[in-house]
């Protein structure tokens, strides 16, 4: 599908609304331990800038689910950010409201404003028509840059980008789709997939689509569990989607049932008794998990076997954490 990108619209004057994904990692004194989401989206954010756009920089950090919390500001962000562009980026106390409408109206062309957290406002993720107009009525043209996010149909991914006259992608978005489109229409072989995170449900379609291309397809991470259990493991107190088994059920038996695809599920676990690691850690087989015990992610075998069959792929797609 063509997009079109913000290098081919004119944001002279113009008060872009620039969605980017700044969901970085903060230590507990609220430090940034990697910058790279913020380093991505300076191409976009700098092209507006250097043509005479004032940019309006919206983002979440965390799931605060509706609730103003200072460790979820964009604070430190807002900071960073004003050391990379080497201009200060003011924070707003908000991000709709009289205040906020007063300094992004106080902004000149080459100026950029962030906004804080989105989802300080659970209007954000219900994608709120009202609060979608708030948003849009800060800005004259959109553009989605945050590639992490653009699966969520939230306010300010979706919502705002109906209500301006002008939406488009950013650069980062247009490097990812092209990478993406480029290795899916035509990777080197073997080509594998790792998909890992917490929930099948959001990946089915993903993992449907992906084992229709790939050679060889790896699951790790939380959505094991609900793998495991719809193979009639016990989980124990491991992360499950209950709702999720029995479509778990039917994807396994669909993936072992593809001759051209090499499917693998973790073989052992890493497991615990606590999430924060205070007790024992070990590894078991997977159809050992003992009650009260919960699989963290893979164990070593499944490690080892991994690599070794990655070590032989030629191209590697990989979503969600392992
Ligand atoms: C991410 O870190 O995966 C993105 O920023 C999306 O965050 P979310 O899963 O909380 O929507």
């Amino acid at each position: 599908m063509a997009k079109k990108i913000i290098s081919q619209v004119d944001v002279k004057g113009k008060r872009v609304f620039i969605r980017c994904d700044f969901n970085v990692p903060l230590d507990a004194n609220q430090k940034i331990t990697d910058d790279n989401r913020i380093t991505a989206s300076l191409p976009t954010i700098k092209h507006v800038l250097d043509h005479g756009g004032r940019a309006i920089l919206a983002s979440h950090l965390g799931r605060p689910k509706g609730q103003a919390s200072p460790e979820m500001s964009l604070k430190p962000v807002a900071e960073r950010l004003s050391e990379l562009l080497g201009q200060t980026v003011a924070l707003a106390p908000d991000c709709v409201g009289a205040e906020v409408q007063s300094m992004v109206d106080g902004l000149s062309d080459g100026q950029a404003i962030l906004l804080e957290n989105v989802r300080f406002h659970k209007a954000e993720t219900d994608n709120d028509p009202d609060f979608c107009q708030q948003l849009a009525s800060l800005a004259d043209m959109y553009c989605l840059d945050a590639f992490g996010t653009a699966h969520r149909a939230h306010a300010s991914t979706e919502g705002v980008a109906r209500l301006l006259p002008t939406a488009v992608a950013g650069f980062l978005i247009e490097k990812e789709l092209k990478f993406l489109g480029d290795t899916l229409e035509a990777p080197s072989r073997p080509f594998a997939a790792i998909l890992g995170g917490a929930k099948v449900s959001s990946k089915i379609d993903v993992i449907t689509n992906l084992a229709q291309k790939v050679d060889m397809l790896f699951i790790g991470g939380g959505m094991t569990y609900t793998f495991y259990k719809a193979m009639g493991y016990n989980v124990g107190t491991s992360l499950l989607e209950e709702e999720t088994v029995p479509k778990a059920k039917e994807l396994v038996e669909m993936l072992k049932g593809m001759d051209q695809l090499e499917f693998f599920l973790p073989t052992d676990a890493t497991i615990c008794e606590n999430f924060d690691g205070s007790t024992e850690i070990k590894s078991v087989t997977s159809d050992q998990i003992p009650d009260g015990w919960m699989g963290l992610d893979i164990g070593p075998e499944t490690l080892k076997l991994f690599k070794e069959k990655l070590a032989t792929a030629k191209t590697i797609v990989w979503n969600g954490p392992v």
